[in-house]
């Protein structure tokens, strides 16, 4: 089995355990959302990484004009964490919050080390948002529809919204 897999697998095993709660939800569908949930967590954990990268690791003109794009898009993604991983909890599950642990589950491509045209560290980052936003727009439907979740429906939603705001701010420049 190769590593990530391995990876992605045991992490998936310790997010599907559950804490007792008084929550009226049942266990299925609290751990099936709280795996949804910290998939969504890992994702936007690299995200923020990936904002992070482009920020310190582009070059070239109009430095400065994306220096603070990147900052600003660093600022939007970190942004729901705290409530993607304090949803996880109310549920009874375990927010995998770990830098290890969303390293071995995200699914965003790694960025290449840096970028000596602004517009190429843009494309890159606008792939990684929107790869995000596609997984957190079909994480929607299923915590609502699949798992009866219309609280983290709205989280996801709120954070889907977010992401095409982000995505629109990178597009915008032509890239
Ligand atoms: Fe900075």
């Amino acid at each position: 089995m190769p590593t990530q897999t391995k990876s992605k697998t045991s992490a998936a095993t310790a997010s599907a355990k559950l804490r007792e709660s008084r929550n009226d939800m049942s266990p299925k569908n609290r751990a099936a959302v709280c795996e949804v949930l910290n998939a969504t967590l890992a994702d936007m954990t690299d995200l923020a990484s990936h904002c992070r990268h482009v920020h310190w690791n582009t070059r070239g003109r109009s430095f400065m004009t994306y220096h603070k794009l990147f900052e600003l898009l660093t600022d939007m993604v970190r942004e729901p964490l705290d409530e993607i991983a304090e949803r996880i909890t109310a549920l009874g599950g375990f927010a995998q919050g770990t830098v290890q642990r969303a390293a071995a589950a995200t699914n965003l491509k790694d960025l290449p080390d840096s970028f000596d045209d602004p517009l190429k560290a843009v494309a890159a980052l606008a792939d990684s948002v929107a790869n995000c936003a596609g997984r957190v727009r079909a994480s929607i439907d299923i915590a609502a529809e699949k798992h009866d979740d219309a609280g983290s429906a709205d989280l996801l939603t709120a954070i889907s919204r977010s992401l095409d705001k982000g995505l629109w701010l990178l597009d915008a420049h032509g890239a």
